[in-house]
């Protein structure tokens, strides 16, 4: 008994509690690298741990992930993606209001397993000019609906007679009739149409298209054997898609600052395009700025929470216990941890302020916690094991970098030296400023070309693997840490982190050290 009290008393000597830990190293800055967490007792598998967090009273994600707003990380397809595998994405507002509306509109609309705008052939056109489209676009599939200029259904041109052999024939000719094509009416989808779609096939054999049609016969969609026999077997997958209670998919939106021309806050143009966000069924705002501490964004946050009182609000960013307070008073339910950690981030350079993320996690949770508001541990992750750190003092963390090398981040793909690589700059760079971001900086945006000084930077990523494989890795790693722990739930993470400093020799221990990497790892 005494040597089991002598144990825990050296370990709780050494490896300290959160508030033990912080408040040991009150005047020093400390980011990931510099601490690590220790290990405890677990009777947890990592694939039990549970990743569920929730952000905000009805705003619950499966995976403590959100894609940055950034014009290099998140427009639709990413927040899609994120969505899917329980995350969150925020699409970015360097784009018009009525852009951003569109996007949001398209992962609310988003059915997973539906083509909602399949690609459509004219019942006048040639066999020979559809050869043509798919060499020229280079489609991997050959079956087209035949829609009329009204877009309602006259056929199916099927990829049996997309053949040179038939290239002089019209489609009217080669097609599949109306009538002997298999249509689904969109409003019997109901809220799990992959469910009805996958009877169906199954009731069908030898059929591997379903159309989905209004009631005027107009085409809305396209359902194929393939893509529902794949979202079927991932449906296994532990982390269902973070929806809403319409079973839609979750979706947020990043809201600027933006001021009149005599300086005042356009408090027009904001709640007006907030009252569209809200209309398209965005699940929450996101106030994003450098400086969260600020009149100007207290006042835009208190405007969109008076005008809309239901709505969860992120805001931030900011690193301070004041500037949380600040933010949640004003009525924000979720706020931003990060003042110049991220990967193209030049604030502490060029301003000469900004605060390492742990400590600047833990200074905010403890101020958090009693105000009721959560926290976003924004910038900075490059592993998992930053993820873990940081959710043992935040509800979830925004990636920017690590996710801009996915395919579904935007942007083109460009080869340099046998390489390939997408993309990626800082929302406080000149050029993103001049595309919209220059009010997250403070400033005007006529004067983002010049006069001011940006505060990031344009950069590359190396084009990384899809954003499904590069969640499960980290989602993987996650799980991980929580087992070392002993920690089957977030919450419980939180409770029972134990911290240490690490030295500069105990960092480069922990990365590999004195081999010859062949490979590696992912
Ligand atoms: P990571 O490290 O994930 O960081 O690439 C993404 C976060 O960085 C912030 N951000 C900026 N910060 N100058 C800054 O000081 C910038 O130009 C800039 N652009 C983005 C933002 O919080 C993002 O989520």
């Amino acid at each position: 008994m005494a040597a089991e009290q002598n144990a825990q008393s050296l370990d709780s000597a050494f490896y300290q509690s959160a508030d033990t830990f912080f408040s040991g190293q009150a005047g020093t800055a400390l980011t990931y690298d510099d601490l690590t967490l220790a290990t405890l007792y677990s009777e947890i598998l990592p694939r039990n741990a549970s990743l569920d967090t929730e952000l905000a009273d009805g705003l619950t994600l499966h995976i403590p992930m959100v894609s940055a707003d950034m014009d290099t990380v998140t427009e639709s397809r990413m927040a899609i993606g994120m969505a899917l595998n329980g995350g969150l994405g925020l699409i970015h507002y360097n784009m018009a209001d009525k852009q951003q509306l569109k996007e949001v509109s398209r992962v609310k609309n988003h059915i997973h397993g539906l083509i909602q705008e399949p690609i459509t052939v004219a019942p006048d056109q040639s066999v020979g000019e559809v050869l043509e489209r798919i060499d020229a676009k280079s489609y991997s599939f050959s079956t087209f609906p035949v829609v009329g200029d009204d877009q309602k259904l006259v056929g199916l041109l099927s990829g049996n007679v997309i053949k040179p052999r038939y290239a002089s024939k019209k489609i009217t000719d080669a097609l599949v009739p109306r009538d002997q094509v298999q249509t689904i009416q969109e409003k019997e989808l109901g809220a799990d149409p992959i469910t009805i779609a996958d009877q169906f096939f199954t009731e069908h054999p030898g059929i591997n298209k379903l159309l989905v049609v209004d009631a005027e016969d107009r085409l809305r969609g396209l359902f194929t054997l393939s893509d529902i026999e794949r979202i079927t077997l991932e449906k296994q997958a532990q982390f269902r898609p973070a929806r809403d209670d319409q079973f839609r998919l979750l979706c947020g939106a990043a809201v600027s600052t933006p001021r009149t021309p005599d300086g005042t806050l356009d408090r027009e143009r904001i709640e007006t395009h907030v009252g569209g966000l809200v209309e398209r069924g965005a699940d929450v705002v996101a106030v994003s700025t450098a400086h969260g501490h600020t009149k100007g964004v207290g006042e835009a946050v208190e405007l969109i929470r008076n005008a809309y009182p239901d709505l969860h609000i992120t805001a931030g960013n900011v690193t301070t216990a004041e500037g949380v307070e600040f933010l949640a008073d004003k009525g924000a339910n979720i706020i931003k941890i990060g003042q110049g950690p991220g990967s193209i981030c030049t604030t502490r350079l060029v301003a000469g302020v900004g605060i390492p993320q742990m400590t600047a996690l833990y200074v905010a949770s403890r101020v958090a916690e009693a105000k009721g508001v959560s926290l976003l541990a924004d910038g900075g992750i490059t592993k998992s094991g930053d993820i873990v750190k940081a959710l043992t003092l935040a509800n979830g963390v925004i990636c920017g970098g690590l996710l801009a090398g996915c395919p579904e981040a935007p942007g083109k793909v460009m080869e340099i030296s046998g390489k390939l690589y997408k993309q990626y700059r800082g929302m406080g760079s000149l050029e993103a400023m001049k595309a919209g971001s220059a009010a997250r900086y403070g400033h005007a945006a006529k004067d983002a070309g010049r006069k001011v000084a940006a505060e990031g930077i344009e950069a590359l990523k190396e084009v990384s693997d899809n954003l499904d494989h590069l969640l499960a890795q980290l989602i993987g790693g996650i799980q991980a840490g929580m087992g070392y722990l002993g920690a089957p739930s977030l919450p419980e993470l939180r409770k029972q982190a134990r911290y240490i400093r690490v030295s500069p020799a105990g960092q480069r221990e922990a990365a590999p050290h004195d081999v010859i990497e062949m490979k590696a790892s992912q």
